[in-house]
């Protein structure tokens, strides 16, 4: 087999073989096909696509490139749940201690965040004490022991993933749904769940910014899962505005906390409701949305999910009393609101410049190497359809360096949009695949 003839096959728009996705993945992986060669191929997919039975196989390849995790030694159906990631997505911290607390066993591994969207690993390391990495025998006693481990990667897995996707990213060839979905679907397979839920997040603030798009991804990801044997649900939830109110590490995991104390923003409760309903159905623990959300809801309200996030923080050495006093978690110096010399309503807030008003705060990281402020960050005291007078603030700024305040203050000026006419509250829930 020739790298040039599977490039020209799939540049005249044929379909390529397993064997043939096999060979590229195989021999690009272990630096036999230089990149010239696999850009070539990655910007001939770019264009003519892929069909369903090729990205099995692209995502088959990937996952054999590497370790497979096996939780076999888990008792019980483990569902993971995957969010494409988004501005304000503290969504594992509150959902993995609601669905534990019911009984679904939550073998975790999360990862850190990068631009301006945030990853869980960065939100957990807020907790004073709390340890991301995880032994794996550690991770599995865990979750046998205490239903729920969230920890960064315990294994080599997809090394191929890596190494194409710094290459996609340096040759525009990112945004092919293809390969995105082979992309994230090989590395939720190798980490051994038996079901996946996907949060497909479509918005300014998401990596799909339309409806269609995100459909389409969905439908894609849920297609591989499936092919591959294992139960796969996608939501696609709105990143139009960012997550709930509060954006930046120590923030959000307060965010989380109150949540899980009945006090949370109602868009970040109802993705609660839906993800955790959809995990529980998968898990067999609930038959029915209906029965899954009356669970969810008492393990709120008789603080079964709020014990097991203490018990979580516990296990994995960090200072529980964090759920009853946040002056523990780190504490930014200075505090600004922001307000408008205006009188309406919001329209619309753009999360990807609300992701960027963080990132300047010190919330985020530019790039991996990047160290960040756990206690930078901000709360949205406005969301989509709110009024609002020129005496309220619309955010509260969080920051230690007064440099960045400029930057942050101007990008959620821009955020904004405004409207003399009352506007409704966005919708959170856009489909289920
Ligand atoms: N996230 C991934 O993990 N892979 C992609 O290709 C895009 C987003």
């Amino acid at each position: 087999m020739k790298a040039i003839d599977i490039i020209k096959k799939k540049r005249d728009g044929q379909e390529l073989s397993r064997a043939e996705i096999d060979f590229f993945i195989n021999e690009y992986t272990a630096g036999n096909m230089p990149d010239y060669q696999a850009a070539a191929l990655l910007m001939a997919i770019y264009f003519q696509k892929m069909t369903k039975n090729e990205t099995v196989s692209l995502t088959q390849a990937i996952i054999n490139s590497g370790d497979k995790i096996n939780l076999a030694e888990i008792n019980g159906i483990k569902v993971d749940k995957h969010s494409t990631g988004g501005v304000g997505d503290k969504t594992t911290i509150a959902l993995a201690p609601i669905v534990a607390s019911l009984g679904a066993p939550v073998a975790k591994m999360s990862g850190r965040g990068l631009g301006h969207t945030g990853g869980t690993l960065d939100k957990l390391e807020a907790i004073p004490g709390f340890k991301i990495d995880l032994e794996k025998s550690q991770f599995i006693s865990n979750v046998n022991n205490h239903k729920i481990a969230i920890s960064g990667q315990t294994a080599k897995i997809t090394p191929a993933d890596k190494k194409l996707y710094s290459l996609r990213d340096v040759t525009a060839t990112v945004d092919n749904i293809s390969l995105i979905a082979s992309s994230i679907m090989s590395k939720k397979l190798a980490s051994g769940a038996d079901a996946i839920v996907l949060d497909v997040k479509t918005g300014s603030g998401a990596f799909m910014k339309s409806l269609h798009e995100s459909f389409s991804l969905a439908k894609e990801m849920v297609d591989i899962g499936n092919a591959m044997g294992k139960n796969t649900v996608a939501l696609i939830t709105d990143m139009d505005q960012p997550l709930g109110n509060a954006v930046g590490n120590s923030l959000e995991v307060i965010e989380a906390i109150e949540t899980l104390k009945g006090n949370g923003p109602a868009d970040f409760y109802e993705l609660c409701l839906e993800l955790g309903s959809q995990m529980l159905i998968l898990a067999k623990i609930a038959s029915d949305e209906k029965e899954a959300k009356e669970m969810i809801k008492s393990s709120i309200e008789n603080r079964s999910a709020l014990n097991k996030l203490k018990e979580l923080i516990e296990i994995q050495g960090g200072d529980s009393r964090v759920i009853d006093d946040y002056s523990l978690l780190p504490q930014a110096k200075y505090k600004k609101e922001i307000k408008l010399k205006h009188t309406g309503y919001v329209k619309s807030i753009n999360a990807e410049f609300v992701g960027r008003a963080a990132l300047a705060l010190g919330a985020g990281r530019d790039t991996m190497e990047s160290k960040i402020d756990l206690s930078a960050g901000i709360i949205l005291n406005k969301k989509v359809g709110d009024k609002f007078t020129e005496n309220d603030s619309i955010a509260t700024l969080f920051y230690n360096d007064e440099t960045k305040f400029e930057e942050a203050e101007e990008l959620i000026i821009k955020a904004y949009s405004l409207s003399d006419d009352e506007c409704h509250p966005k919708k959170l829930m856009h489909g289920l695949i």
